[in-house]
């Protein structure tokens, strides 16, 4: 049977070697992180005056919660409490932190009817893809909206799969996402719903609704040499993958010739060395109506 498409729910279950995948995805939450100059939370959420309850989808280790948590002020009674999901349980911690707490559920199922109004803030980063095509993708989201207390928030982080330079400045970059877009659609994932995610919230009655959008420096382009360079690994790994994938589409579909796809890691690396590149990240947010 032929191999899952990489970065699939499919293919994620069949991660064996969990921690250098947890590497990869440790690498892009700290680009992510100084993207967007240190936030993570991006919602007005007060945490000083009460405990509140945020879920975190397709949490992996949970390492966006582990972080939020140590960030925050405690309320003056209770503990924040933090719900992470996962489809693959082989990269949940092992050592349990206070107040956070795991489970397994695949966001293409709808959620636990406990859930229902129970969050004060949903976080749903590099996941939606997860579940194929835009319609689907939508329906996770107002599943989760579900989810949100009356006045509590959902924020979102998704890339738009798109180079954001010009192709004569990242040629090789732009192959890398023609690769993704490629991959993704043969499989009937659709890889440029971002930018629809902000109307999807308006649709759905958020309030206060808003985007934020945030360029994770790659290679030459970091200022901080030692994330470019780890960046540029953690790239590879992704470009290697989606190059190896486009290979086996049908030539009708093929965004590059196979020589391309061939060289197209190594090229990429000469690339992010010695010009670096953007990886574009998108932040949307809005707050569920109090109810009238
Ligand atoms: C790109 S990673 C993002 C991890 C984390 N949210 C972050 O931003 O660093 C995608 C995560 O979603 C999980 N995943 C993939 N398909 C899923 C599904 N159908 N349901 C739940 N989780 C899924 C993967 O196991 C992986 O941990």
């Amino acid at each position: 049977m032929a191999d899952p498409p990489i970065s699939s729910p499919e293919w994620y279950l069949k991660v064996k070697d969990a921690s250098s995948d947890i590497g990869r995805l440790t690498i892009y939450h700290y680009g992510f992180k100084q993207a967007a100059e240190g936030t993570l939370v991006f919602v007005p959420l007060d945490f000083s005056s009460g405990p509140r309850a945020i879920l975190d989808v397709g949490t992996a280790d949970g390492l966006w919660m582990r972080e939020v948590q140590s960030s925050i002020p405690s309320p003056p009674q209770g503990t924040h409490t933090f719900l992470g999901t996962d489809l693959n349980e082989s990269f949940f911690p092992t050592n349990n932190t206070p107040n956070i707490s795991y489970m397994k559920q695949d966001i293409r199922e709808p959620p636990p009817p406990s859930w229902q109004d129970s969050f004060d803030l949903v976080n749903l980063r590099m996941i939606l893809i997860a579940a194929g095509s835009g319609d689907a993708q939508r329906t996770v989201v107002n599943e989760h909206i579900k989810a949100v207390k009356p006045g509590g928030w959902i924020q979102i982080g998704d890339c738009d799969r798109v180079c954001p330079t010009p192709e004569a400045e990242n040629p090789r970059y732009h192959d890398m996402w023609a690769c993704i877009r490629a991959v993704c659609q043969a499989s009937g994932t659709d890889p440029l719903e971002a930018p629809k995610i902000k109307k999807w919230l308006e649709e759905a009655g958020l309030e206060d609704v808003q985007e934020r959008t945030a360029m994770r420096a790659v290679g030459k382009r970091n200022v901080d040499q030692d994330l470019g360079e780890q960046g540029i690994q953690a790239d590879l790994i992704i470009a290697r993958g989606f190059a190896e994938a486009a290979k086996g589409l049908d030539p009708s579909v093929k965004p590059l010739p196979d020589e391309r796809l061939e060289t197209l890691a190594e090229d990429l690396e000469k690339e992010l060395r010695e010009t670096g590149a953007c990886f574009p990240m998108r932040f949307i947010w809005g707050r569920k109506p109090h109810a009238t």
